[in-house]
């Protein structure tokens, strides 16, 4: 049987070329993912990450082979490396965003102590994608991703495409099943496959499919695709219980669709047999060679003339680019942080489709968007070059990795098969769209351009529109992949005037959007500022082109798309504003504008009563909850009667927030917080840990830059500067898990205010 373990623990790290003699002593203990240099978050130069260095891993196997094969499998390395076993040469990869695998097998000390070597080249490699040309972005060395070991029988399942077909009418599945026979005489098989609904143990069921039987001939690769009809699914006969099962709830959990409020996953276990006693109908299946589980969703997403559609239902497209860097960790980012990610995409800043700009992103970051219902536009690795045939052909082999790894996301809508705000090249493109439409014939391709009218080969016209506006489209089905951006950067330390309209720029672009019928939507550039190439940027190597900054603290326009959120969800009210005198240019804070998904709100000064005021539909006539922009609030230069203002939000005639602003913004308190109050003991785990100077009603003070000191006792170290000078009044750390379990205490200490502490259990 397969058996798939973590291979991150106990790895050795030299950040040389180490020639074979290097003693391990020489070397540093790890656990992956890694990063292959820790940096500051920024004023660092790229050329610091460029190295090429040593991973080691002894191991003896942690389970007997039999007759098994033995691979690894790395989910990313950045960006070329060669892998050796035991002195033996297994192979290169090429590539630094897609996953790569070495059967292990011939080489194996089966009983005995085995070496794994990586040599990794993690240099800006002219002839591997997205480099040749310039590029805005950085692209971090190490084994940033998991790596695992994997155990299959010599006859296995080498991939599985679930294919969901015509959901809202008769709704199918079409499985492809790729068997591989690394035998050398032909195999007799059967299958077996098993459809579950993953989310709740309510609704757990199985749908059993018998397959077979089916011959691979040795050393080759069969595929086969099994189909169960909608008869079938929907049949609630062919369902055997597992738990609990009671018909009525089946009947309502047949067939649940995925979308963005109901993420319903199913799975589907393929399961191979061998031996079957044919003859004998009481034998059971044979023996068990293999299982595979595969999660998938039953959804229809369709780019049409006149916009998107989820399962026949139109929605409008509102959405962020995201890169997949952190500060100091580089691109290294467990689990915990990826998912993280996801969540504020979804959750604290509303939006409903993310692009991985502009690279396959990580498989935890996808899972995630699978679970909580965010759609995915991913793309192949590049930025505007595009180099000779070989370069292509690495390219080529990008489309094909990402497509397999990811095609059995539901939250995956589009394929970016251009290299981003590329060129036109006919042949090349041409191969790109035919080869992501024949790996997965169900889903559209795009391919990011910024300009109109050049050659469209692709299904959808993804666009970057800098205009400042949304153009018209000259394509259809059309959508905005990115806008704003270097237009207009800004820091949360910027001033007030700035951070509002860099909002408000964004609150244009979506509002005018989604008033246009043949755009499907919008992705601004971009969710988190990030860091970037000394062509780019404002000279620290930060590109400060987030609605978030490279915490995923939010500025302004982050709370303009947290807005957007449905006041069931949560309830939004926040002022863009310090509410001080002199900030802005001419002193006041005319006009305040207020992002909420409130319907109306009230603002006071002291006691005085300044109005009831209603969101601003007349510049904002399309947006799920327009700002409000509230004229003639006083506050006049000078004078001393000056108090505190309070902003209530109302929904339906009901109080629902409220907003204090504190006259004298006086520093009261370090606030600390972490993420998450539980870590895994795994030497890898992360959370983040936000630190924050406020006034005494919670508001962030952002010229505030005193330096924070930090102690930490137990399990776990602290990753970042320390001390840390905040960064418009807020910064964040990131806390790591040691191996062992216990209490980790954090206490951070900044001159004239309380000490502030959090607590976490490691275990
Ligand atoms: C685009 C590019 C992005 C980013 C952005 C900044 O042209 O695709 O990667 O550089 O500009 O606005």
């Amino acid at each position: 049987m397969r058996s798939v373990l973590n291979f991150n623990q106990d790895w050795l790290y030299l950040p040389e070329d180490a020639a074979a003699k290097r003693p391990d002593s020489d070397f540093e203990a790890i656990t992956l993912p890694h990063t292959n240099i820790v940096l500051p978050y920024h004023n660092f130069d790229n050329a610091e990450y460029q190295f090429i260095s040593t991973y080691r891993k002894h191991f003896r196997l942690p389970e007997p082979r039999t007759d098994r094969r033995v691979y690894v499998d790395f989910d990313g390395a950045m960006i070329a490396c060669t892998v050796s076993l035991n002195g033996h040469v297994l192979g290169d990869h090429e590539g630094g965003f897609t996953p790569f695998s070495f059967d292990l097998t011939d080489y194996l000390n089966e009983d005995g102590d085995n070496l794994l070597t990586v040599r990794l080249d993690s240099t800006e490699r002219p002839d591997i994608p997205p480099y040749g040309g310039v590029v805005d972005y950085l692209t971090f060395g190490g084994i940033y991703r998991d790596v695992h070991l994997r155990y299959v029988e010599p006859v296995h399942i080498a991939d599985v495409f679930v294919r969901p077909k015509t959901v809202l009418t008769t709704p199918g599945l079409e499985i492809d099943v790729t068997l591989r026979n690394q035998a050398d005489t032909p195999q007799l098989i059967d299958i077996w496959a098993a459809l579950e609904h993953c989310q709740s143990a309510r609704y757990q069921a199985k749908l059993d499919v018998d397959y077979g039987p089916v011959t691979i001939p040795a050393s080759e690769e069969t595929r086969i695709t099994i189909i169960i009809d909608s008869g079938t699914l929907l049949n609630l006969d062919s369902w055997s219980p597992n738990i609990n099962h009671d018909v009525s709830e089946l009947a309502d959990a047949s067939l649940r669709l995925w979308s963005l409020d109901t993420p319903n996953l199913y799975g589907v276990t393929i399961e191979v047999f061998k031996d079957r006693q044919r003859n004998d109908p009481a034998s059971n299946l044979g023996k068990h060679s293999d299982s595979v589980y595969t999660r998938f969703g039953f959804r229809e997403a369709q780019f049409r003339d006149d916009g998107f559609y989820l399962n026949g239902e139109k929605i409008k497209l509102i959405g962020l680019n995201h890169h997949q860097t952190y500060p100091s960790i580089g691109a290294a980012a467990p689990k915990r942080l990826q998912e993280k990610d996801a969540d504020i995409i979804k959750y604290e800043l509303g939006c409903n489709i993310v692009r991985t700009s502009h690279y396959p992103q990580s498989p935890h970051f996808l899972r995630r968007c699978d679970e909580i219902g965010l759609l995915v536009f991913e793309e192949i690795p590049g930025w505007q070059f595009i180099g000779d045939e070989d370069w292509q052909g690495i390219s080529l082999r990008d489309v094909e990795a990402m497509i397999t790894r990811d095609r059995n996301h539901p939250s995956i809508v589009l394929w970016g098969v251009r290299i981003n705000e590329s060129l036109d090249n006919t042949a090349f493109y041409t191969r790109t769209n035919a080869l992501a439409h024949q790996l997965d014939p169900t889903r559209q391709t795009g391919g990011v351009r910024f300009w109109q009218h050049s050659e469209f080969l692709e299904d959808v016209y993804t666009f970057n529109d800098f205009s400042n506006d949304v153009q018209e489209p000259v394509q259809t089905p059309h959508m905005v992949t990115e806008f704003n951006g270097h237009m207009f950067p800004t820091k949360s330390f910027d001033q007030e005037e700035r951070m509002v309209e860099h909002a408000l720029r964004h609150a244009r672009i979506q509002d005018k959007q989604m008033g246009m019928e043949r755009v499907s939507g919008a992705i601004g550039w971009c969710a988190f500022d990030y860091n970037t190439h000394k062509e780019f940027g404002s000279g620290d190597r930060i590109c400060y082109h987030g609605v978030m900054d490279i915490f995923r603290l939010p500025k302004y326009a982050g709370y303009f798309y947290e807005s957007q959120i449905d006041p069931s969800h949560h309830v939004v009210l926040r002022a863009a504003t310090l509410y001080a005198r002199g900030e802005r240019s001419v002193g006041g804070i005319d006009p305040l504008v207020i992002f909420s998904n409130c319907d109306e709100i009230e603002v006071y000064q002291g006691t005085a009563f300044k109005g009831k005021f209603t969101p601003d539909r007349e510049q904002f006539p399309n947006l799920p909850h327009a700002p409000f922009v509230i004229t003639g609030i006083e506050m006049k230069w000078g004078s001393h009667d000056y108090v505190d203002m309070r902003l209530v939000g109302f929904i339906d005639g009901k109080q629902v927030a409220e907003q204090l602003f504190d006259h004298r913004s006086l520093p009261a308190r370090l606030e600390l917080r972490a993420d998450d109050d539980t870590l895994h003991a795994d030497g890898a785990d992360m959370t983040r840990l936000v630190f924050r100077i406020t006034d005494r009603y919670g508001n962030r003070l952002p010229f505030t830059d005193q330096v924070v000191s930090f102690e930490i006792d137990g399990p776990a170290q602290l990753i970042g500067a320390n001390p840390f000078a905040l960064i418009g009044g807020q910064a964040a750390l990131y806390i790591k898990a040691g191996h062992k379990p216990g209490t980790v205490t954090v206490r951070a200490v900044t001159p004239r205010l309380d000490p502030a502490s959090v607590t976490l259990t490691i275990q």
